[in-house]
């Protein structure tokens, strides 16, 4: 055995297995789905002294390799063999050109840990970053299924790229910090989900179904494709590294998944969204197509080390392709789990950002794109093949700027139990904090100070290009109000936010079956101005359960410009006391503060807004169930310092007559 062993021994397998390959790859696609492979990366034996790793991916071929360890951190390569029997996707170990890997899950006696390993020389390996846990499914992201691919495919080409001024863009990395990327792991998602399965046990299959639809749209499609049942959330189902979907599930909403979906019928249409997207299957796995924005690509790196072929075409530059997901109704049902809905129609506008949109100025002039995947010019989309020179501009960044802090905050600070893949989410968050910023502008008109009493309006504009907040129901906009006097004392407050994310006085944050009105006119200080979704079910009762929502009792989420109230279709109208607020219109409101009392000769005002990605009462129905996840869940969230962000604000001093 000489130092090229390791090189040498692969490089005559790779002779040797040559025509076998071919064969092979073809199966493993379809193999992938159906066997309930032996979990681990790595299993090491004591008795043995002998690490033994079954499946290796080097160059596209696979191994099984034995490896002795030698302490206190090496290994050395023992023997290196044919992979013989079933590759499962989940547990191939890729070998990189640099020879070094991860291992995900080295088992030894059932205690699962990870590590990384660097080839020394002289077939010894360098253990670096051993520890015990069970993530980091680095490799977990490098699968082939029948209709997808993981994004570590991808990710040979499309990282390390920088745009004309330097500045990496690179899409893999972008992507996989954003709430997209995590949907699947998101533990507010799965505590929901759970939520959900309890309150409603008689309809599992339709919670599993819909459910993961959006969240784990490649396993739930794949399934499908395979004429498999529903797969199950939690025990077996997607979450468990069991599941032969698992990979599929925990990718999230992937390259593969939005590249994929077919402009044809019914795409951008009602009956297209929902989660209704079209993935169209192919005779071989090189002619699914890949959409993309731009004309005249190369497409042959992609067919040969990707199989699938990139090709123009327009729709991906739609909103309609956002709108496959981001538009939603879902069935409502009874206390005993009937659905009552006999269709879309009239079933619950759960998120409708889309709609909203289309109802506004916006549709005319910016895409959902425009304003959540910002653009950079000069860039090189790929990174391979290295003569690859075609510079494209209006390259749009995977950075899908939202506005949820506190998730992404969260998949940070829990890495290891979530098994989230990348380690530093700042940008992400820094970019959502900067969206929030500029979501709306605060302005006080009209101050007086006269016989004692304070007046003044505070106008909000909505700059977002749907309603503020959107989206999600959990969402909520407050108005925090303070008036101080000379001295710096508060004199007057409204919307104060507790640290618990509970607002001061806000009749929904005391009790489950309360919530606040929507105000024109706020002169107590127990008016709190809050922009929300409050759910009904079909009683007309508050409701925090999904499943039981059938419409809205209050609704005055801030309108964008051009949005008319009065003509736009009845799933997204406003509802309860904004309908009669004249000043209430698309891209605004004011509100009229009117504070009796106030005895010095000068204030100051300050106004701000406070998003909160999950409301106080909200969160508190969610977390009145007994469930692990629920509260694994509540844990996270009580301990978090992000419960709430600040929009902007705005000070002004206002000084009486006399
Ligand atoms: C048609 C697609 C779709 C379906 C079906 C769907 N969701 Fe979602 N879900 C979304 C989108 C899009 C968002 C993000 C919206 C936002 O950020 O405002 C979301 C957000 C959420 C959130 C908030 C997550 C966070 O981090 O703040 C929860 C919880 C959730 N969904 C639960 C569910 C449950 C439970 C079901 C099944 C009853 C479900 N979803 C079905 C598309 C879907
Ligand atoms: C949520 C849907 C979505 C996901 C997920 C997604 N993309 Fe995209 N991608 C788009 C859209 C939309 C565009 C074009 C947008 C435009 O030009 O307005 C695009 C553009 C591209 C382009 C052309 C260059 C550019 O950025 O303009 C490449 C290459 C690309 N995507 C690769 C990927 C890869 C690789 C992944 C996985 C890491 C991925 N995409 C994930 C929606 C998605
Ligand atoms: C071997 C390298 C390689 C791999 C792997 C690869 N791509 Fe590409 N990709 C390219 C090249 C090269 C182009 C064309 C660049 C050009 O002509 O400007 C391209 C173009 C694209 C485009 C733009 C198509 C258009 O018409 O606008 C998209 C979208 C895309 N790739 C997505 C993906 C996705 C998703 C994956 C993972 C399944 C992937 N690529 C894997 C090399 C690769
Ligand atoms: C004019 C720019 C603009 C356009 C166009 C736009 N958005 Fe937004 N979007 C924003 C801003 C600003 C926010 C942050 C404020 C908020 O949460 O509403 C946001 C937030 C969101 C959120 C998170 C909502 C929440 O609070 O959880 C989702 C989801 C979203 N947008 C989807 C879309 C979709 C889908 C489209 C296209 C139909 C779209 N956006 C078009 C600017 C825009
Ligand atoms: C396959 C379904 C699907 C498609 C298609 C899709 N999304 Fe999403 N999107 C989701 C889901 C699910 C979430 C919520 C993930 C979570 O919070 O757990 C989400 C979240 C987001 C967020 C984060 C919102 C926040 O509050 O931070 C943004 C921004 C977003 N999507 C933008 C887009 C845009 C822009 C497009 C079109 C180019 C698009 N999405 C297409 C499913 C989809």
């Amino acid at each position: 055995m000489d130092g090229n062993y390791l090189s040498e021994s692969l490089y005559n397998l790779q002779l040797i297995l040559k025509a076998q390959m071919i064969k092979y790859s073809f199966l493993l696609a379809i193999l992938n789905i159906f066997i309930n492979p032996c979990w681990a990366d790595a299993t090491f034996y004591p008795e043995k002294n002998q690490l033994n790793i079954p499946y290796i991916r080097f160059q596209e071929q696979f191994y099984q390799a034995n490896l002795s360890y030698q302490p206190p951190d090496k290994l050395k390569l023992e023997e290196v063999m044919n992979q013989a029997g079933e590759v499962s996707p989940a547990g191939i170990v890729p070998i990189y050109s640099d020879l070094s890997f991860h291992l995900s899950q080295i088992n030894l006696s059932n205690q699962l840990y990870t590590a990384d390993m660097s080839y020394l020389g002289d077939n010894i390996f360098q253990i670096h970053n051993l520890s015990e846990s069970v993530v980091n499914p680095v490799s977990r992201t490098i699968f082939r299924s029948e209709h997808f691919s993981g994004s570590g495919i991808c990710a040979q080409c499309h990282e390390d790229i920088k745009d004309g001024q330097g500045k990496d863009v690179s899409i893999v990395s972008a992507w996989s910090t954003t709430m997209m990327a995590n949907a699947t792991r998101d533990p507010f998602w799965q505590a929901k989900v759970r939520s959900e399965l309890n309150r409603t046990p008689s309809q599992k299959e339709t919670i599993r179904n819909t459910c993961t639809r959006c969240h784990a749209p490649m396993a739930n499609e794949e399934a499908r494709k395979q004429n498999d049942h529903v797969q199950g959330v939690f025990d077996s189902g997607i979450l468990s590294r069991q599941n032969p979907y698992h990979d599929l599930a925990m990718n999230g909403v992937s390259c593969t998944l939005c590249h994929q979906i077919s402009p044809n019928e019914p795409f951008g249409t009602e009956a297209g969204f929902s989660g209704n997207f079209v993935i169209d299957s192919f005779p071989t796995s090189t002619e699914r197509l890949i959409y993309g924005p731009f004309k005249n690509v190369l497409t042959r790196p992609m067919q040969n080390f990707a199989n699938f072929t990139p090709v123009y075409s327009a729709h991906i530059k739609s909103s309609e392709l956002c709108a496959s997901c981001h538009d939603l109704t879902t069935p409502y049902t009874d206390e005993e789990g009937n659905i009552l809905s006999t269709g879309p129609e009239d079933e619950f506008p759960e998120q409708m950002p889309y709609s909203e949109w289309l109802n506004s100025d916006y549709a005319e002039t910016h895409s959902c794109q425009q304003c959540h995947m910002q653009r950079a010019s000069g860039v090189t989309i790929a990174s391979q093949p290295p003569g690859l020179k075609t510079q494209r501009d209006d390259f749009a960044q995977h950075s899908f700027l939202g506005a949820n802090r506190l998730m992404l905050s969260i998949l940070q600070d829990y890495r290891e139990p979530l098994g989230v893949t990348p380690t530093d989410f700042s940008s992400s968050i820094l970019n959502a904090e900067k969206l929030l910023k500029g979501a709306a502008k605060l302005e006080i008109s009209d101050a007086t100070l006269e016989n004692k009493s304070l007046n003044f309006s505070l106008n909000i504009d909505n700059q977002a290009g749907h309603k503020l907040p959107s989206g999600y129901p959990s969402r909520r906009v407050i108005v925090h109000v303070t008036v101080r006097d000379g001295n710096g004392k508060t004199v007057f407050e409204t919307g104060k936010v507790n640290s618990d994310g509970s607002v001061a006085e806000l009749d929904s944050d005391q009790g489950a079956a309360q919530f606040e009105p929507h105000y024109q006119l706020i002169n107590s200080a127990t008016q709190v101005q809050v922009y929300e979704a409050i759910m009904q079910d079909y009683q007309g009762d508050i409701s925090y359960t999904l499943l039981r929502a059938k419409s809205y009792l209050k609704d005055n989420r801030l309108l964008p410009n051009g949005f008319d109230k009065q003509t736009v279709p009845n799933k997204i109208k406003v509802q309860g006391e904004a309908n009669s607020d004249e000043d209430f219109i698309g891209g605004s409101d004011s509100i009229q503060f009117a504070i009796q009392d106030m005895q010095e000769k000068e204030y100051t005002i300050e106004a701000e807004l406070v998003y909160q990605t999950l409301g106080y009462a909200f969160a508190q129905d969610l977390f009145s169930d007994k469930a692990k996840e629920v509260s694994r869940f509540k844990q996270m969230f009580d301990a978090s310092t992000l419960k709430s962000s600040g929009m902007g604000a705005i000070i002004i001093s206002v000084s009486g007559d006399k």
